[in-house]
């Protein structure tokens, strides 16, 4: 049997581009006992990925030599353990590769449904759709008739917590970069506006399509998107840190938010959360989360590059805006 793996060959200064990457073989030896191998289909590429390969921060890193640390999804191809046939679809930190030797503990088995086994990376995926669930229902709490802001709204965290602030009954403004992903936010998520970050001045659309001011900023973008939203915050607004993806490449020098007085003047609170800072909260999360896209009530947006040997790409095609929803290779 023989792997594929993506290793990170050096780290990254900026932009992780595709050289920083190798894509290896290796023959698999005998099964060790207590063991499974993974046939992994998809491979989930997030933004925080990024902030793993520096060699320090707050995130687990990737080492040199060693493979991407990525969320998997799978089937169970040989198996050394009881109860975990061949066969089982399961999720795990399978990593950047075709055939993933695991042991049980690092997996769990996905009941199999309707939905594609993507679906569990991307709307049930614990740093997608429940990021965004707990982003929303445990730290933004928009309700009726606010006005909720959130960036990198087409991608893959974007797409949903602007979909469950919209359920809640908030009006929902999304910025993205460029018209195929505005359009897709208002004609197809029903999202209330849309402002294209690259082509718009942020300020000036924001003042006209919330004069009273915006009451929910969910943030993911950070640097100038972050400073347009606290120049046009509501009082007592509340502006929650997902994430900085602007800030990602260089992160010895990240560009601190300069309108965060706003804060001050109109009595409201930044803060920032991850997702596992919430495990009673995964549950309930997963679980509706799921009844949504059983029933078929929310979208779940997904991009998908074709075999392992885009992975080395695909960082970089999310950082230059290239994915809408969720970002996956294809491993098998
Ligand atoms: N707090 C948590 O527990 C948690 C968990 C998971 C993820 N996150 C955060 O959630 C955010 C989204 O992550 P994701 O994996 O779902 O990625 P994603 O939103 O699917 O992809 C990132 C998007 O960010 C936008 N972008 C990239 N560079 C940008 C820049 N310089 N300025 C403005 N926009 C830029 C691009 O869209 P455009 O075309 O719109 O530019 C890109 O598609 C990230 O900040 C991530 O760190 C947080």
């Amino acid at each position: 049997m023989e792997n594929t793996r993506v290793i990170l060959k050096r780290r990254p200064v900026g932009e992780a581009t595709s050289d920083c990457f190798a894509v290896e073989s290796e023959i698999l030896g005998a099964l060790p006992p207590g063991k499974l191998r993974v046939g992994v289909e998809y491979i989930s590429v997030d933004a925080g990925t990024r902030t793993m390969l520096r060699g320090e921060g707050f995130h687990m890193q990737v080492g040199i030599g060693e493979p991407i640390l990525a969320g998997g999804v799978g089937r169970i191809l040989e198996s050394n353990v009881e109860g975990w046939e061949p066969g089982q679809a399961v999720r795990g930190g399978l990593c950047a590769q075709t055939i993933a030797t695991v042991s049980p503990e690092q997996l769990e088995k996905i009941e199999e449904t309707h939905l594609p086994l993507s679906a569990w990376l991307g709307v049930l995926g614990g740093s997608t759709g429940v990021t965004a669930w707990i982003g929303v229902r445990r730290v933004a709490k928009p309700g009726p008739g606010e006005v909720f802001v959130v960036s990198a709204a087409a991608g893959a965290v974007g797409s949903i917590a602007g979909q469950i602030a919209k359920r809640d009954g908030a009006s929902v403004i999304g910025i993205a970069g460029g018209q195929r992903k505005t359009d897709y936010l208002t004609n197809e998520l029903g999202f209330d506006a849309a402002i294209d970050y690259k082509s718009e001045d942020m300020g000036a659309r924001l003042k006209e399509l919330a004069p009273e001011g915006v009451n929910v900023f969910f943030d993911n973008v950070g640097g100038a998107v972050l400073d347009a939203v606290l120049d046009n915050i509501a009082m007592r607004s509340r502006v929650v840190i997902c994430g900085a993806v602007s800030q990602y490449d260089d992160m010895d020098n990240v560009s601190g938010p300069s309108m965060y007085l706003r804060l001050a003047e109109r009595q409201s609170i930044m803060e920032g959360f991850a997702y596992f800072h919430f495990p009673e909260s995964i549950p309930e999360a997963t679980r509706e989360l799921k009844d949504w896209a059983m029933e078929g009530s929310i979208a779940m947006p997904e991009e998908i590059l074709d075999g392992i040997d885009r992975y080395p790409d695909a960082l970089q095609f999310m950082f230059q805006g290239g994915n809408l929803g969720k970002l996956l290779v294809k491993a098998h």
